[in-house]
């Protein structure tokens, strides 16, 4: 399949800026960018851009798909509360089946909103799976170890370890798995030393919370006489790729640390408004030499899964933070949101970019609309302005799973219907 993608504003990768090309796919990967008008050959077919943005695809890169089911359920509570009180009690009725159509909604939204890859936390991991593999996006899935007492801790393992063996490299290689213990207060010293031997046995990145509140970060020291961060360095975690969400509450120190052993911040910060748990210093850490991504988290605490949304929050919410309005320019937000995002995922080589010999997973968004004119800086427009429902078309791997708004891999009615049936057993 040989398919054109024509006179589209092409963003190759954020530094690069805006150029007018032609972009060029054949089977799995672009096979080159060329200036409008001088891609030559025959093509199965020829997709319009004129007047559309071609960006890298959003990767998100930390979330919990089923969790759709919660939202709304829950609103306005504290962190503890919500997750204690309300969140876990509502977990132990979920079923294979539940977890199966609400990752399918997530999905849906996903794709509606330009989201290509993420790395995705939660139970029933092969419910997650198999809803992946139909919907026709990229993910690093894990099962989330939660071993509060010691008797936990091996069944935990054994479950996270048997879901990591039977799916990484599933779907045509579009699915990889991850080890993830839950958090450092979920989580004590056993079963991290296991998750990192698991993960250099098995070749897999780890994938957990970190630094996400203040009371968490205090009880560790109190507990531990050292912060999270330094702790699971001494521990050897970081001697394996990391995907670290949150990182709220990291010193000076901690960036060093995580900088060092290339450890990947997936900063959340939609979320982190809502539970109301602080503000990332993610300027100090993109200068600092860390890779910062960007997730939704779940869209319990969120409430949707746009990517568009949360670059443009993680943009503004940095500035303030580093209170300077030069911070996280619109260049670096897109580089979060994708080229960050794939080397977080562990895809640096292959996703992020578009350009020859790059999988081709890349997003279409109509700048036709009254909100994008009159039109000067398509770049820090997408940033600053867009919204995810401005993507028109998104394709991943050269597959198209979305065009002119229409979902091509989906039933997205039946996926809502269902979903707002199962969810009236939760209230
Ligand atoms: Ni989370």
């Amino acid at each position: 399949m040989r398919i054109l993608i024509r006179g589209a504003a092409v963003v190759p990768k954020p530094e690069e800026g805006v150029l007018s090309a032609d972009v060029v796919v054949e089977g799995k990967r672009f096979a080159g960018v060329f200036p409008t008008g001088e891609a030559g050959g025959e093509f199965d077919r020829v997709i319009e851009g004129e007047g559309k943005l071609l960006v890298p695809g959003f990767v998100n890169a930390h979330t919990h798909l089923p969790m759709t089911l919660f939202r709304g359920l829950a609103e306005d509570l504290a962190l503890r509360e919500w997750l204690e009180e309300r969140i876990w009690p509502a977990e132990r009725k979920l079923t294979p089946e539940v977890v199966y159509w609400f990752a399918l909604l997530g999905l849906v939204e996903m794709i509606r909103t330009g989201t290509t890859a993420f790395a995705d936390m939660y139970f029933f991991m092969e419910e997650v799976g198999k809803a992946v593999e139909e919907a026709g996006l990229r993910a690093l899935l894990s099962y989330g170890i939660i071993a509060p007492t010691p008797d936990r801790i091996e069944p935990e393992l054994k479950k996270a370890e048997a879901f990591a063996r039977e799916w990484n490299g599933a779907a045509e290689g579009r699915i990889r798995c991850a080890l993830s213990p839950h958090a450092p207060y979920t989580c004590g010293p056993e079963v991290w030393k296991e998750a990192v031997r698991l993960a250099k046995e098995l070749k897999l990145p780890l994938h957990t919370h970190l630094c996400e509140t203040r009371h968490e970060v205090e009880a560790h020291r109190e507990a531990y006489g050292k912060g999270p961060v330094q702790w699971l360095e001494e521990l050897g975690a970081f001697a394996v790729p990391v995907i670290a969400a949150h990182c709220v509450w990291v010193t000076e120190k901690d960036i060093d640390i995580l900088a060092a052993h290339n450890v990947s911040v997936a900063h959340c910060p939609s979320s982190n408004l809502k539970l109301a748990s602080g503000i990332a210093p993610v300027w100090a850490m993109v200068k600092g030499g860390v890779n910062v991504a960007i997730g939704t988290d779940g869209a319990a605490s969120n409430n949707t899964l746009d990517m568009v949304r949360e670059m443009r929050l993680a943009a503004l919410l940095a500035k303030v933070r580093a209170e300077d309005p030069r911070a996280m320019p619109a260049p670096e937000a897109l580089k979060s949101a994708t080229q960050r995002g794939a080397a977080a995922l562990g895809w640096a080589k292959d996703l992020g970019a578009i350009e020859e010999g790059h999988l081709a997973d890349c997003v279409l968004l109509d700048l036709g609309a009254a909100h994008f004119a009159p039109g000067h800086d398509p770049l820090a427009d997408l940033v600053y302005t867009a919204c995810g429902a401005d993507v028109e078309m998104v394709m991943v791997g050269g597959e198209i799973l979305m065009e002119g708004r229409e979902l091509q891999t989906l039933d997205e009615e039946k996926i809502v219907a269902r979903c707002r049936e199962l969810a009236r057993k939760f209230r």
